[in-house]
């Protein structure tokens, strides 16, 4: 499964880049809006310290609008991918914009009929918002695991990239469903380090040690 990390915090993201645990980025306006930073400066130097796709969203509402934004977006580097929202224009955009060979991550998807959609119009990733279907009280992680029967199906080649990623716990349940890549914030990505019997076996294994009045250094 590949590690997106869902954040515009260029250190944040270093720390983890720097151990090797990211595969890409995605942003989105309201993470833009956090950064304090500017859009294009800000993309500038994410895709210049990970190799992998960053998504950077379009921010118009028309296709033509969105395209040309999109067109602008992938100057920045090559390994940006153009998000557009899932809507009909968004549709219009992905067609054009992957038509043109740019890769395209389709967002704020809530439904396997949208999923379809994307997958049609040549979505490269789709983003099937799984923490903000949890907020309704519907099932965030059975929409992953129908899209990915769907896509399986019929052979679709879209990435299934599990957004909207709360928890440690939301990450496990995406990997066991088969998604291709889970984008999470930071501090999701570091708390799947925490075990309760880690820390109480680490807590033993240091007060037995100090028993010993042994060194190593
Ligand atoms: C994904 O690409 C989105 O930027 C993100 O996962 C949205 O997450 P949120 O619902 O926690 O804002």
């Amino acid at each position: 499964m590949k590690f997106f990390v869902d954040s515009a915090d260029v250190p944040a993201i270093k720390e983890l880049n720097d151990l090797g645990m990211v595969d890409g980025v995605t942003t989105n306006p309201s993470l833009i809006l956090k950064s304090g930073r500017d859009i294009l400066e800000v993309t500038r130097e994410i895709c210049a310290l990970v190799a992998g796709p960053v998504s950077a969203e379009v921010v118009a509402l028309t296709a033509n609008e969105m395209i040309a934004e999109g067109r602008k977006l992938a100057e920045i580097a090559e390994n940006i991918t153009v998000k557009v929202p899932l809507t009909w224009d968004g549709l219009k955009a992905c067609k054009v914009l992957s038509g043109e060979g740019k890769m395209v991550n389709v967002t704020l998807c809530f439904s396997v009929n949208q999923a379809i959609l994307a997958a049609k119009a040549g979505a490269t990733f789709i983003s099937p918002f799984v923490g903000r279907l949890d907020d309704i009280n519907m099932d965030g992680m059975e929409l992953i695991s129908d899209i990915r029967q769907v896509y399986d199906n019929y052979g679709y080649e879209t990435q299934i990239l599990a957004a909207s990623i709360r928890t440690a716990n939301h990450i496990t349940q995406a990997a066991l469903i088969g998604a291709d890549v889970v984008t999470a914030p930071p501090a999701v990505i570091k708390a799947m380090v925490s075990h309760p019997l880690t820390d109480k076996g680490l807590e033993q294994f240091m007060k037995d040690w100090a028993k010993t009045g042994q060194k190593i250094l």
